[in-house]
């Protein structure tokens, strides 16, 4: 399955602290060396502005899965390109969707 990942990398909160502050922009550039080293083509990893869950943040959130995460750091590259490329599911970062 083709999977898309988009990772906030907002750096204006109203008085939250935004995603692109607390390492967004680093989680994006790991998750983009990961892809180029492991070569999958079909995987997508895109930045984007604020998706909602500031203060859990950096967040970002995986379609067409609609898994939502939350607190991630660059150390979590690898593994999110596990989800990407096979589903799986990074379990201690995952957090409720915005309104659930
Ligand atoms: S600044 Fe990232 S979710 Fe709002």
């Amino acid at each position: 399955m083709a999977r898309h990942l988009f990772v906030c990398t907002n750096t204006r909160a109203s008085g939250k602290p935004a995603c692109g502050l607390r390492g967004g922009e680093l989680l994006v550039a790991a998750v983009q060396r990961v892809l180029l080293e492991r070569g999958t083509p079909d995987v997508l990893v895109t930045p984007c502005a604020c998706l909602g869950p500031c203060f859990d943040g950096p967040n970002a959130v995986v379609y067409p899965d609609a898994v939502w995460y939350g607190g991630l750091t660059a150390t979590d590259a690898e593994r999110l390109v596990d989800h990407l490329v096979d589903g799986v599911v990074l379990a201690e970062r995952q957090i409720d969707r915005p309104g659930s």
